[in-house]
């Protein structure tokens, strides 16, 4: 039998989330132990000995590391649950047996890439600010933004009083009254390339992620995920190129 260990740590040890974000789990009275709901933090378990289950799934702690890019559709949260009902990314997931979640999130009307894995370490280090791992979108705004406004953005402009950090943007082609741009970030605040092209006056119509790092979508249709490999992860990290879309 195994050693007691933290209901919070055997939850990020068997991939549901990192640990803090298992503890917001547990003070939310997802988790149950033996059939009851634990909401005191610190609790012990032994596994082996009983059974904890997250949101009435019970959590096999030998769960595999798996990671997956899903061509997410628009209309799909990224959460794991939804109040309003609407639907849910990883019920798009099917055969995946391993309790994924997203690393990050895409707003409901964004579609495009999304990386989900078991593996909270991964996804932590995707998304802290310190990793710099780049993102690419295109996305399609309204107008067509002058040489100064693409300078500004490139450069950093200020966002709820703080500066955003250098991007980089391609004008790619221009679609009736609209421009489709590339944009290149680093950075994942809440709607930032949204609120980006909102600041110079460009609102945007409709926005794809394209990668993660050098890690595009190459081709994988929307509603569609593959597995993917190690080489494939490092390709996240890879921020030395730019992604670039072929034929473009
Ligand atoms: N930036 C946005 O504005 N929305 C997204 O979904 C992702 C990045």
């Amino acid at each position: 039998m195994e050693e007691p260990v933290r209901l919070q740590k055997f939850l990020a040890r068997a991939g549901i989330a990192s640990r803090r974000k298992a503890e917001e789990y547990i003070a939310q009275g997802r988790v149950k132990v033996d059939g009851r709901i634990v909401t005191a933090m610190g609790q012990q378990i032994t596994p082996g000995k009983q059974k904890v289950f997250f949101d009435n799934k019970e959590v096999i702690a030998e769960e595999q590391i798996i990671y997956i890019l899903l061509n997410k559709p628009k209309g799909y949260v990224t959460t794991l649950s939804d109040p309003q009902g609407r639907p849910i990314v990883t019920s798009l997931l099917q055969g995946i047996k391993e309790r994924v979640f997203p690393v990050g999130r895409l707003d409901l009307d964004t579609e495009g890439a999304l990386l989900l894995t078991n593996d909270g370490k991964l996804a932590q280090s995707i998304l802290h600010p310190s990793n710099e791992v780049f993102k690419t979108y295109e996305a399609e705004v309204k107008g067509c933004p002058s040489a100064n406004a693409i300078r500004s953005l490139e450069k950093g402009i200020l966002l709820e009083n703080k500066k955003t950090a250098p991007a980089n943007l391609r004008i790619k082609h221009k679609k009736n009254k609209n421009s489709v741009i590339i944009i290149t970030i680093h950075e994942g605040r809440k709607r930032q390339v949204k609120k980006m092209f909102e600041a110079v006056g460009h609102p945007v119509q409709s926005l794809k992620r394209l990668a993660y790092g050098r890690l595009g979508l190459n081709g994988l249709p929307v509603g569609k995920f593959k597995i993917l490999h190690q080489s494939d992860i490092k390709k996240i990290f890879s921020n030395k190129t730019l992604y670039k879309q072929k034929n473009s």
